[in-house]
């Protein structure tokens, strides 16, 4: 039965690296290939995740403390894994997502501070075994990524945050590329946007013949 489960693939990186452009680049591929799939995206991917999503993005006057902050993602995290992530790999379609608990490590680990290890204790009790299958970390020095993100509207909450914050995300979100080296696929996404999908297309050839085997 095992073999039959779809591939579960995360998109992961800094703001403005290029995560939804290549997302819709890796649907364009899948769909060439005729491999049932589905994007989505944390925090987010169901009714109610989403709501937490607003909860966390929208800037607000009183404080959000760390562990709220943490505990939210994880809550929609909950709920997106059971209403969305588990079926459709159990029907054996492929499930790509933007950001997923890397993200969480990044961000409230690098980035706030909170200990690796006690995110890594709500993963495996939220998660149990699942984990993604691969990893696409697309790395950019933070200016970068900055630029290109600049052009939208209003920040968000973390949009709202300073460069140091963004240099420490940088740095754990490598630092799990070379942990968990067997699953992560790091791009340069400093590169233009043909190169950076030159790259992205070695990776989604591999993810293929996984899939296949
Ligand atoms: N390699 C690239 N070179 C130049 N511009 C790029 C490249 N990749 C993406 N862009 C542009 O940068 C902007 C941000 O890209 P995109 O929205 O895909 O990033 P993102 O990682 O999804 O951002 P966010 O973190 O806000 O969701 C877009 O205008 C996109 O067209
Ligand atoms: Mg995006």
């Amino acid at each position: 039965m095992s073999s039959n489960r779809g591939l579960f693939i995360t998109i992961e990186g800094g703001e403005g690296v290029g995560k939804s452009t290549n997302i819709d680049f890796i649907a364009r591929r899948l769909k060439q290939q005729a491999i049932p799939f589905i994007l989505t995206r944390e925090p987010g991917g169901t009714p109610l995740a989403e709501d937490i999503r607003q909860l966390l993005l929208t800037p607000r006057e009183e404080g959000v403390a760390e562990n709220t902050e943490l505990l939210l993602m994880f809550a929609a995290r909950a709920q997106h894994i059971a209403e969305v992530i588990e079926p459709a790999l159990a029907r054996g379609e492929w499930v790509v997502c933007d950001r997923f608990t890397d993200a969480t490590f990044a961000y409230q680990g690098g980035g706030r501070g909170i200990p690796m290890a006690k995110i890594a204790d709500l993963e495996q009790w939220v998660q149990g075994d699942l984990r993604p299958d691969f990893t696409v970390l697309l790395d950019a020095p933070v200016e970068v990524g900055m630029s290109r993100a600049s052009q939208r509207g209003a920040l968000d909450r973390f949009e709202q945050e300073q460069k140091v914050f963004f240099e420490s995300v940088r740095e754990a979100y490598l630092a799990m590329s070379e942990k968990h080296a067997s699953r992560y696929r790091v791009v340069d996404a400093s590169q233009t946007l043909d190169r950076v999908q030159e790259s992205l297309s070695t990776v989604i050839d591999e993810m293929i013949a996984k899939g296949k085997a």
